[in-house]
């Protein structure tokens, strides 16, 4: 092993990524999809890799997506693809990668990163923690369908439409003060909506997106502004109940369709949990929201290794539905968190669980739990 250099990855050296990464995720078909959607990370300097001497060894991407948190759009640096050449493995090749990755966000100017962790102890180090989870759900087909709904308008929807798509799922995560969900750029949703074996209908104020999954139906996503939209899209897709005895989706747990379905849903719910970090703490406090009648004034102090601009003594104020972070003095009352506390705390993990894991220490929890609660952080999508 000579010296290892992180590079950016270009064109040349997607061969030996996908030779890394069949030998980390296994066998894989659609090399060329592969490749050409590899081109759109390497344009944007979103593809970051490890040579030794000329070989590739190690890579990383970057996808550019927008979070929902309290309501509100924050930048997320979304890290995917993560792979090591197996004979590199255990020396600190994935440390320096992902190293080099939460600089790219710095860069980038991404508040925020996530990522669904294969290991949590690379992920750990760096100074992620557990945000929020992605939940599958099964109901009976036959619940659906007689769902009602029937004199709200649904008509078949496609690629032309995906702007109008993300525009009433913005409207409701808005409303819904929802934390988590992630926003696609553009040209992915028309991807989505062109494929043909999905199926997208559309009405006033709400869209669903599903597919057959092994003879079953599986939810993507479904945006419903209202009662009777909610029972009208559910129901257009339990009218595949003389043919799926399940439908599959991923929701968030406190989707209005618990509360519709005449079952509850299967017991066994598949979760996988996903990870943030705080890249840019005062650009992400900023950017988020916060429920509207919480007022809290509280000093912070940062240690934050990986980020040393994060690092310091912070006061945080919150009024209105926003959030700010500036310097402060030290202050022997402020309490005291790494980045993983941050980040759960940011992803509304109670103060009492975050101590208990000795994640946070010292000071008052002074309204911090308020300040940070809401609906339950989830993503629809894997990345
Ligand atoms: C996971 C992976 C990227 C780690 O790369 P690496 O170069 O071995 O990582 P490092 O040597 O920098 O290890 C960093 C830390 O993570 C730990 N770690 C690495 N792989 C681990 C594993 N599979 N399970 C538990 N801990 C692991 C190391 O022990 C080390 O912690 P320590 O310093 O406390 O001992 C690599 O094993 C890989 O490519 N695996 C297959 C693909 C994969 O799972 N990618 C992650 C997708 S999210």
């Amino acid at each position: 092993m000579t010296e290892l250099r992180v590079v950016d990855v270009t064109e040349d050296q997607l061969d030996s990524v996908w030779q890394v990464r069949i030998r980390s995720f296994g066998p894989a078909n659609d090399r060329e999809g592969w490749t050409k959607h590899a081109r759109t990370f390497i344009e944007d300097g979103r593809f970051i890799g490890v040579l030794d001497g000329d070989d590739l060894v190690a890579a990383a991407r970057m996808w550019p997506f927008e979070q929902w948190w309290s309501g509100r759009r924050v930048p997320m640096g979304g890290v995917a693809g993560v792979v090591v050449a197996p004979d590199y493995r255990g020396r600190g090749v994935g440390s320096l990668l992902m190293r080099a990755v939460l600089q790219r966000c710095v860069d980038k100017g991404y508040p925020l990163t996530g990522l669904y962790p294969a290991t949590t102890v690379l992920y750990r180090h760096l100074g992620y923690e557990f945000g929020g989870n992605r939940y599958k759900f099964s109901f009976q087909a036959a619940d659906l369908r007689t769902l009602g709904g029937k004199g709200t308008a649904v008509r078949k929807a496609g690629r032309g439409d995906a702007e109008l798509f993300l525009e009433l799922a913005g409207k409701a995560h808005e409303s819904r003060r929802s934390s988590g969900p992630l926003i696609w750029p553009v040209s992915h949703v028309e991807a989505w909506l062109e494929d043909e074996n999905n199926f997208a209908y559309v009405a006033d104020d709400g869209f669903v997106v599903y597919s057959w999954s092994d003879g079953n139906l599986a939810v993507d996503e479904l945006i419903a502004g209202s009662e009777e939209t909610a029972r009208a899209l559910w129901a257009t897709v339990g009218s595949g109940s003389s043919i799926a005895t399940t439908v599959h989706a991923y929701c968030s747990p406190f989707d209005p369709i618990h509360l519709l379905a005449e079952h509850e849903a299967a017991a066994d719910t598949r979760i996988n949990r996903w990870m943030l970090r705080l890249v840019d703490a005062p650009a992400a406090i900023e950017a988020r929201g916060f429920p509207a009648g919480v007022v809290l004034e509280t000093d912070l102090r940062i240690d934050d290794p990986e980020l040393p601009a994060n690092t310091g003594d912070w006061h945080l104020s919150v009024a209105d539905g926003s959030g700010r972070l500036t310097p402060a003095e030290p202050s022997s009352d402020a309490l005291r968190l790494g980045p993983r506390g941050l980040a759960a705390l940011y992803a509304g993990t109670p103060v009492a669980a975050l101590r208990g894991a000795g994640l946070i220490t010292g000071g008052a929890d002074s309204g911090l739990d308020a300040a940070f609660s809401g609906p339950t952080p989830y993503m629809l999508d894997y990345f």
